[in-house]
């Protein structure tokens, strides 16, 4: 089944195993910008059905991590154009998720070291933000002081979502995908820890849904609603651990993820992405969250967060999900779906070398070879 081909917005993907969007801090300096390496990276990994690029700034001000690429820019673009070409030529489809970090970030990611941006001027607490210190160095740090949007600084937020959307065609993606997840800025406007306006923005689920509706509307003015996906995390325990991992977790995960998926559905997207508690020992996704999910939104749900052949397998076969990303397993191991459909043994991942460096623990974990 996990290679089985799937239809995903008009697109026919040899596989359900997807590369999951996964931050490397590789891009050149200054500018953020796609380099050879990246491109090298993405095209060894398009045995994939389905890959999702790393979260791609879409303003200066959506900003986190330093060397984290963006596609706001003209050399971005150029940049991406060499990424998507060498990717199609090998075969692969690949989309952009497009990040705004909100709230994460620092002053000195920020344009003339202005505060971050938020629904609300709440700071994030219990999160790292990463700023460079000197070329090619840098340190974890806490994010600093946000300051609220007006309500017409949403609107043009939404506008440059839309804006953002047309660059990654013209950079020649297959689609994007918007980062709702892990307490960025779509997810501080959803939960009700961090969004506390009074505009058509706030306050009930439905005003906090109303900023991720609007962007999907415009960024499906650029490739049509079907090459649009959208990431969830819904977490279910509000655990210490949770917290750091997000900076937040809403108080009724079910009904508001569930609510969001239905308004997706009648929006029509072109599939969900659910990421799930990765670290050791985290929590299963309930089923009855599954069940919920598969029974309200018809389009492919793609699922992240420590799978395995066997954990894919049992998800296919209960029908709740149809794309698979591995993350860690996949930077790992660039033959991927070979070494799963063989059952051929696996590369470890060097965490040491996941955010920023060289091409080390970057394009050189070798495929297999028979020993
Ligand atoms: C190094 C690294 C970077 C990540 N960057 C992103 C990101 O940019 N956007 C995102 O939505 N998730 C990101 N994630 C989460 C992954 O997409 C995925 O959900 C997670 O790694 C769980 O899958 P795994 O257990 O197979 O690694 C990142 C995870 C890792 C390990």
């Amino acid at each position: 089944m996990l290679f089985s081909s799937l239809k995903l917005g008009g697109l026919t993907l040899k596989n359900r195993i997807a590369l999951p969007p996964l931050t490397r801090c590789r891009s050149s300096q200054p500018g953020n910008i796609p380099n050879q390496r990246m491109v090298e990276y993405y095209t060894q990994r398009a045995s994939a059905g389905f890959m999702v690029t790393e979260g791609t700034q879409i303003e200066p001000r959506g900003q986190g991590y330093a060397w984290t690429p963006g596609i706001h820019s003209q050399d971005q673009i150029e940049g991406w154009k060499k990424v998507t070409q060498a990717v199609h030529q090998a075969g692969g489809t690949l989309f952009c998720q497009l990040w705004h970090v909100g709230r994460v970030s620092h002053n000195q990611l920020q344009p003339q070291q202005q505060a971050p941006i938020a629904p609300s001027a709440l700071p994030a607490t219990n999160v790292r933000v990463f700023i460079e210190t000197a070329p090619n160095e840098g340190i974890l740090t806490s994010p600093s002081e946000p300051r609220a949007l007006s309500t017409a600084e949403v609107k043009e937020v939404v506008e440059l979502y839309r804006q953002a959307a047309h660059n990654a065609k013209e950079a020649g993606f297959d689609g994007v995908e918007l980062h709702a997840a892990n307490g960025y800025l779509i997810n501080q406007f959803i939960s009700e820890h961090t969004n506390q306006r009074t505009d058509e923005y706030g306050g009930c689920l439905e005003n906090r849904l109303r900023f991720l509706k609007e962007v999907v509307e415009a960024v499906s003015s650029a490739f049509g609603s079907q090459r649009v996906g959208v990431r969830f995390a819904p977490l279910f325990h509000s655990t210490d651990e949770e917290r750091v991992y997000l900076g937040l977790v809403e108080s009724d995960p079910h009904h508001t993820y569930i609510t969001a998926a239905k308004m997706l559905n009648d929006l029509n997207i072109g599939y969900l992405s659910i990421a799930e508690a990765d670290w050791d020992n985290a929590p299963d996704l309930p089923i009855s969250f599954r069940q919920a999910l598969r029974d309200t939104f018809k389009a492919p749900i793609m699922y992240a967060g420590k799978y395995t052949l066997e954990k894919a397998q049992y998800v296919i076969e209960n029908g709740w999900g149809d794309l698979f990303g591995f993350g860690r397993t996949f930077i790992a191991n660039p033959d991927l779906p070979h070494r799963l459909a063989h059952q051929l043994p696996l590369n470890e991942v060097d965490a040491g070398s996941l955010y920023g460096g060289t091409e080390k623990g970057y394009t050189d974990y070798p495929t297999y070879s028979t020993p």
